[in-house]
């Protein structure tokens, strides 16, 4: 595995290790352990959409693996005048050991990895969230202790977060059932992977109360996504009753977990009330980014004890 561009091209093995190495990252940092595998190291960060747990966790991660993160953004950079992305590629691996680049056509952080010779990481795009889901299995299994076997539901768009978490989800054995409006659903790509997937069930829904049955960990997301500004009052529309509320709660499993990779909006995709009474579990998930990535460095990047 040389870059993190989808979930789609790893393997469930590959999802394991991952998060067996977060794991212990999550324990190395609790307990004070030095844990410093990319001393001397550098990642160069490239933001062209808004991010707050991204560009922190990130920078965050790296520093506690004695390394150095530095952020570009989108617009102040060349790459907002127009330099190609090849050639960005090509430049910032003669600087850096590793890139993470949030951007909006997956095809640009392909095109990225493809020319850069050291290690890329999508850190969201308008089709996946790679990283992100990777968090929320390690927070799910952390939670539940296992994740094969159990029911994940996500409710709303059919977006780069449910795209993720379908094939995150089928990869580990897990049951999936998705409800998106019509004209919401999830890519394409995504479907095909999850109708040739046979050890777990994958349901595609148009009414939450359906998808909600029996989960054990029901997902949620905006209905308007970074980029997706001007469709809102649109989406509010098509979106009215694809919320996460009590009503919706009670179908599922008991001790069923709320997960959502935030920034929530409370009274639109989620109520305040379930929000606030699965607080921890959403918290822990955001937690969890920073010991999922310092994972994925480590393992891209080619740490070496300190
Ligand atoms: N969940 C997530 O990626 O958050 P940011 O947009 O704040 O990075
Ligand atoms: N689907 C959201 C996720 C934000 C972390 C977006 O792309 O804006």
């Amino acid at each position: 595995m040389k870059d993190l561009l989808k979930l789609l091209d790893l393997s469930r093995e590959d999802i394991t290790h991952i998060l067996d190495v977060a794991d212990q990252m999550k324990y190395n940092q609790k307990h004070g352990l030095t844990h410093n595998y990319l001393h001397g190291k550098t990642l160069a960060m490239i933001f062209e959409k808004n991010s707050t747990r991204t560009r922190v966790s990130f920078e965050t991660g790296m520093f506690q693996l004695g390394g150095h993160a530095l952020f570009l953004s989108g617009k102040e950079s060349q790459i907002g005048r127009g330099e190609p992305i090849e050639d960005t590629a090509r430049v910032l691996s003669r600087y850096c050991d590793g890139i993470m680049i949030r951007t909006f056509g997956q095809d640009e952080v392909e095109k990225l990895a493809k020319y850069a010779t050291v290690p890329v990481i999508n850190g969201l795009t308008d089709f996946a969230h790679p990283c992100q889901v990777l968090a929320d299995l390690m927070t799910i299994r952390e939670h539940k202790a296992k994740l094969a076997g159990l029911k994940l539901c996500f409710i709303g768009d059919g977006n780069n977060m449910a795209n993720s978490l379908i094939v995150g989800g089928l990869k580990c054995g897990m049951d999936v059932s998705v409800a998106c409006p019509e004209g919401y659903d999830p890519h394409e790509k995504v479907l095909a992977f999850a109708g040739s997937v046979t050890d777990c069930r994958f349901t595609l829904c148009r009414r939450p109360e359906e998808a909600a049955a029996d989960a054990d960990v029901i997902i949620t997301d905006v209905w308007a996504s970074m980029g997706q500004e001007e469709e809102k009052t649109q989406r509010e529309r098509a979106f009215a009753g694809y919320q996460v509320n009590d009503a919706l709660m009670a179908l599922a499993h008991p001790g069923c977990m709320v997960q959502h990779c935030l920034p929530a909006h409370r009274g639109e995709e989620i109520t305040a009330e379930v929000f606030e009474a699965h607080a921890e579990e959403i918290f822990d998930e955001a937690e969890n980014r920073l010991h999922a990535q310092k994972a994925v460095m480590y393992l891209l990047m080619g740490g070496e004890e300190a």
